[in-house]
């Protein structure tokens, strides 16, 4: 008979015969990091103790990248051999372009998935790597090496990405340019065309604002699959899958759906209202399980909307209906007590969508930015690896008596 368990759900512990559960492990600390911080009731994000807003003013996602692997914003020359080393690692082994076309009618999460592990297969450094770590020669050197793999899997997601569209829409893949910048090379690659300006400066906030998080579940199941010692390639492989989830990346890609359902702002009011009914649909791009305040980064991203949208209007009225959501949420006492804000996905797909980037492609464009943090936490993890292995509390039967099938109803 399976002992009684009373299930007693105080927010984060459950009791059980084991002791308490903290679900989800809310605010359960797995290591130190000095990648960045989050102060959840003042809505505060540090990258490597400077403001988020300080790089999104300020800053583009090659120097973010710096930062995040490297501990230090670049001076102009590490810049440029940062950007000259990513720009030389953007094309794909052969074996990954047919991956990526075989998967060309698949959701472009799946193909980003295939697509990073087959190029791992076929990365020398990658299995050079994989090789010091299983036999535990992993220190300085390797760590270097570490470091480029990391540098190529950032080069490389945005090329994926990109292949992946055209394959998708039966075009022609275009091949990276060299010359151009991190963001308008993705875009060149995507649309086949010189970018606008404005599109560029969107891309390459979007990233900035979405490098790293402390350890949201995508980074998270990086340190596990990293805490084993295994390639950096699966390491990200498995991250990608993690932050496909509505409840975390695809949440950007869901909230804009929304919009388009909604239709109308006059509607927004009724739809805030049936998301605090008990069972009642969350509201995508609401709600963090850290921020208690509205999250900086959607802030940052909506004064970019606004710039946007003066600029090319607002066709199907996205903005408007977002913004009256938002205001609904702002105002609402169900929201107001749960200290439920808009986050870093409310506003993030609405110019993407403008764009012409269809919302499949908005998750992707997340794990195009996250790679930087996911990979610079998993290195910063090695300095002190310990293999993650928690517990569950069995609450089921032992020694049952074993009936042969013969004898079995
Ligand atoms: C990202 O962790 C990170 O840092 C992630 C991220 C990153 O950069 O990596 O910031 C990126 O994932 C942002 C989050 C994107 N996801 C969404 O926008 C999906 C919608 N949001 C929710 O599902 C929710 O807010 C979560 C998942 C984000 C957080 O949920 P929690 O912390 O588990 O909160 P909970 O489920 O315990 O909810 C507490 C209460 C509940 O109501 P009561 O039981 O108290 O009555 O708040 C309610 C929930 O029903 N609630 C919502 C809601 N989110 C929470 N009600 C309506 N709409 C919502 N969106």
């Amino acid at each position: 008979m399976s002992q009684e368990v009373r299930i007693v759900t105080s927010g984060k512990v459950i009791q059980s015969p084991c002791g308490p559960i903290v679900h989800g492990l809310e605010d359960v600390l797995v290591k130190t990091t000095t990648i960045s911080d989050i102060d959840g009731r003042n809505g505060i994000l540090w990258y490597r103790g400077y403001r988020i807003e300080d790089l999104a003013n300020n800053s583009t996602y090659e120097e973010v990248v710096h930062l995040i692997l490297y501990g230090k914003l670049p001076n102009k020359r590490e810049l440029e051999d940062l950007k000259t080393r990513l720009a030389s690692n953007r094309d794909l082994h052969p074996a990954t372009v047919d991956v990526i076309k075989a998967l060309a009618k698949a959701d472009p999460m799946f193909a980003l998935e295939a697509a990073v592990a087959t190029e791992g297969a076929y990365d020398e450094d990658n299995l050079k790597l994989a090789d010091a770590l299983r036999s535990g020669r992993y220190k300085e050197t390797e760590k270097a090496l570490a470091l480029r793999i990391a540098e190529k899997l950032i080069a490389k997601l945005p090329t994926i990405v990109a292949y992946h569209y055209r394959f998708s829409r039966g075009l022609d893949v275009v091949r990276p340019r060299s010359d151009l910048g991190h963001s308008a090379n993705f875009l060149f690659m995507f649309f086949g065309k010189e970018p606008d300006p404005l599109a560029v400066r969107a891309v390459d906030l979007y990233l900035v604002l979405h490098a790293d998080h402390e350890i949201p579940a995508s980074t998270f199941t990086a340190l596990v699959i990293g805490a084993t010692l295994s390639d950096l390639y699966s390491v990200i492989a498995g991250a990608i899958g993690a932050l496909k989830g509505p409840l975390h990346g695809g949440a950007n890609e869901a909230a804009v759906k929304s919009y388009l359902e909604i239709g109308d702002p006059a509607k927004a009011k009724d739809v805030v209202e049936a998301a605090t009914k008990p069972g009642g649909p969350r509201l995508m791009g609401v709600g963090h399980r850290v921020y208690k305040a509205y999250d900086p980064r959607a802030r940052i991203f909506k004064g970019l909307v606004e710039d946007y949208v003066k600029k090319f209007g607002d066709p199907q009225k996205l903005y408007a209906i977002a913004s009256s959501i938002e205001q609904a949420v702002l105002s609402h006492p169900y929201f107001q007590q749960r200290r439920l804000f808009p986050n870093v996905d409310f506003w993030s797909g609405i110019v993407f969508y403008y764009m012409g980037i269809p919302y499949e492609y908005f998750t992707p464009l997340f794990a195009m930015s996250r790679v930087v943090g996911w990979t610079a936490h998993v290195i910063e993890y090695w300095d002190n690896n310990r293999l993650f292995r928690p517990r569950a509390c069995y609450v089921g039967p032992h020694d049952l008596q074993y009936v042969p099938i013969e004898k079995r109803e």
